[in-house]
Order: C-alpha cells, then sequence, then structure tokens
C-alpha cells in the first residue's frame, strides 16, 4: 500500500489533491501537511494532518519516518506576484524547501512530485505553441525558482536515481480553495464576482491570452504522471501540459452566456501585467500527450458552465470546502 505525503495540503492544489488521493489510497494513507492549519474540518479531520514547514528539514525527516512515506507531492510554494514582492522569501520557500524534500525523499527512496509552471518561461521563449524544449530565462524570482526547481529535480533522478516528476501547470481555476499571490488568479476571481456582484475589475489587459486549467484535470494530471510506467518518460522534469487558452475579454464572453447582466472593466495592475506578458501565449503539450496520456477533459465552455454552477451552489451555501470536493466526485 502506497503512503503519501502532501506539502502545502491546505492550498488551491493541496486541498483538492489531499482529497482525491485518500479516496484513491484511504483516508490513513494521505499525510496532509501544511504550516497553516486547515479550516476545513474534512480535510483535518478525514486522515492524517502534520504541522510541517519545509524549511525544517529535521521535521521533513521525521514525519517521513514516522509515517513510511513513499510518495511526496511537494506543492507549498509561493506564486508569482507574491514572489516579486517577497522575493527573499519566495527564494526560500521555493528553492530551500524543495531542496529539503529532494533530500528527504532521497533518504527514504521516494517518489516526488514537482510543480512548475507557465512562470519557468520568460520573455526570451516563443510565445506561440511554445515547445516543451525551449528558451527559458524567466524574469521573475518565482520563474527563476521553478527553472532551478526543474533542473534540481532532473539532478536528483540522473545522479541518486530518484523518481522526480513534474508538470508546468497553467493558471489553474478552482472553486473550493482560492489561489493566492498568483498572476494568473484573475481567472478563478472572475467567477467569484460575477456570481456575488455582476461584474470584475480586471488587473490584467483584455488582450492578455494565458494557458489555464480547471482543477479536476490538474488533479488527474498529477496522479496520472506519477502512476505512468517510467520507461516510457523521455522528458520528467517538467512537462508542459494545458487545457485551453483565453483572454479576460474571451472568458467575460463566457460567464456572459451564463450571466447576461456581467460587466468587466479593467484597471490594469503594471506588476501582474508585466509578469503574463513574459509568460507564453499558448504552450505545446504534445510530449505530455505522447510520454503519458495526458488529456484534458474541460474545456473553456465545459469549465464555465461547472465552474458556476458549483461555486454558487457553494457560496449560496456558505461552503467552499474540501467536503463540497468530496462530495461531488
Ligand atoms: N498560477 C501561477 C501564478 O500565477 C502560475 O503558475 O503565479
Amino acid at each position: 500500500m502506497k503512503k503519501m505525503l502532501v506539502t502545502g495540503a491546505v492550498g488551491q492544489i493541496g486541498s483538492e489533491l489531499t482529497s482525491a488521493l485518500r479516496q484513491r489510497h484511504g483516508d490513513e494513507n494521505v499525510v496532509a501537511t501544511d504550516i497553516r492549519m486547515p479550516t476545513d474540518v474534512e480535510l483535518r479531520d478525514s486522515g492524517p494532518f502534520e504541522f510541517l514547514d519545509v524549511l525544517d528539514p529535521h521535521h521533513i525527516t521525521r514525519v517521513m519516518q514516522m509515517h513510511e512515506i513513499d510518495t511526496v507531492y511537494h506543492l507549498a510554494a509561493v506564486l508569482s506576484a507574491t514572489g516579486e514582492s517577497r522575493p527573499n522569501i519566495a527564494w526560500q520557500i521555493n528553492m530551500n524547501g524543495l531542496y529539503n524534500m529532494l533530500e528527504a525523499a532521497r533518504q527514504y527512496k521516494c517518489a516526488l512530485f514537482f510543480p512548475s509552471s507557465i512562470g519557468a518561461f520568460g520573455p526570451s521563449t516563443p510565445k506561440d505553441n511554445t515547445p516543451q524544449d525551449t528558451i527559458m530565462r524567466p524574469d521573475t524570482i518565482y520563474g527563476v525558482t521553478k527553472v532551478a526547481g526543474e533542473l534540481i529535480c532532473n539532478y536528483y533522478h540522473k545522479r541518486f536515481g530518484l523518481d522526480a516528476r513534474g508538470v508546468r501547470f497553467p493558471g489553474l481555476i478552482s472553486y473550493v480553495t482560492e489561489p493566492g499571490g498568483g498572476t494568473t488568479d484573475y481567472a478563478v476571481e472572475i467567477f467569484h464576482e460575477a456570481i456575488k456582484h455582476g461584474s470584475y475589475s480586471c488587473y490584467l489587459r483584455d488582450d492578455c491570452s494565458l494557458d489555464m486549467m480547471y482543477m479536476p484535470d490538474a488533479i488527474h494530471a498529477m496522479i496520472n504522471l506519477m502512476e505512468a510506467d517510467a520507461s516510457k518518460l523521455i522528458h520528467r522534469n517538467s512537462f508542459n501540459i494545458t487545457a485551453m487558452n483565453f483572454t479576460p475579454a474571451i472568458l467575460a464572453e463566457e460567464i456572459k452566456k451564463h450571466i447576461p447582466e456581467f460587466t468587466i472593466e479593467y484597471n490594469v495592475d503594471p506588476v501582474r501585467q508585466e509578469i503574463a506578458d513574459s509568460w507564453p501565449n499558448y504552450m505545446d503539450d504534445s510530449a505530455a500527450r505522447a510520454e503519458w496520456g495526458w488529456k484534458p477533459k474541460y474545456d473553456l465552455a465545459a469549465m464555465t458552465t461547472d465552474m458556476l454552477e458549483k461555486l454558487t451552489v457553494a457560496i449560496e451555501g456558505g461552503e467552499t470546502s474540501t467536503a463540497k470536493s468530496r462530495k461531488d466526485r
């Protein structure tokens, strides 16, 4: 029986991944960890929870030994916009935290999942159909830590045989736990504001195209990649994956099909706009499709319909918890 550990389990991805892994492998076999206490009772009480600071290597090894962990999903990280306001913290958590997890994974012979990002690309990267293997010279601290993270994960695989795998996530859209401090967060905020107020003030330009993905596809991607036949993987860290790409104007039009009175205005934040402008318009994810069968289920229309339906129920019921996502799966 596999025993898994999720860092950053209270965050946007971690809360839903923990729930999905517990359903798949049994509640007691998935240890959720974070530096924050989960406010969601279900996440906290449905299986083991440990306070774990990824900057504390001794505590990491103690928790891994105690729970006999063999697979780590290392999600604890600082996102792009927060990184620009606190580069020192971003480096410490994203780099030193990853290093500590890799060392612990090496010691206890664990597999490790690492989430890279579209943020690993930079202004000199080809913007359209961005290839799997291409120029990677990001100019954000977040991007620097993601490229370095990809490289050190590959290094641990080559040098120590550690089974490290990862994907480059696009912006992730979800209704359970809100993201925080990212550049792509507008694509979640817009749904909350559309439902609550019928209008949204967007901090990115109307024509700013970015890759995006609905959370159920992101969860499947992580689990499928970690379960993929290793002999088929030519790449490891990290695979381009995407499900849709759109601009704020296109997303607003899609929302209007459901909420005709919805309006959007633009109040561009130069910091986040500059970050977004340095990222691809859309990526080529054919390597992931060929090597481990990546195939998203949700396109823009399907995501928008589901997101509005689920988020409306969650907001009306005052419920935006993991409990909700568990009921719906
Ligand atoms: N969603 C992340 C961010 O906006 C990018 O991977 O920072």
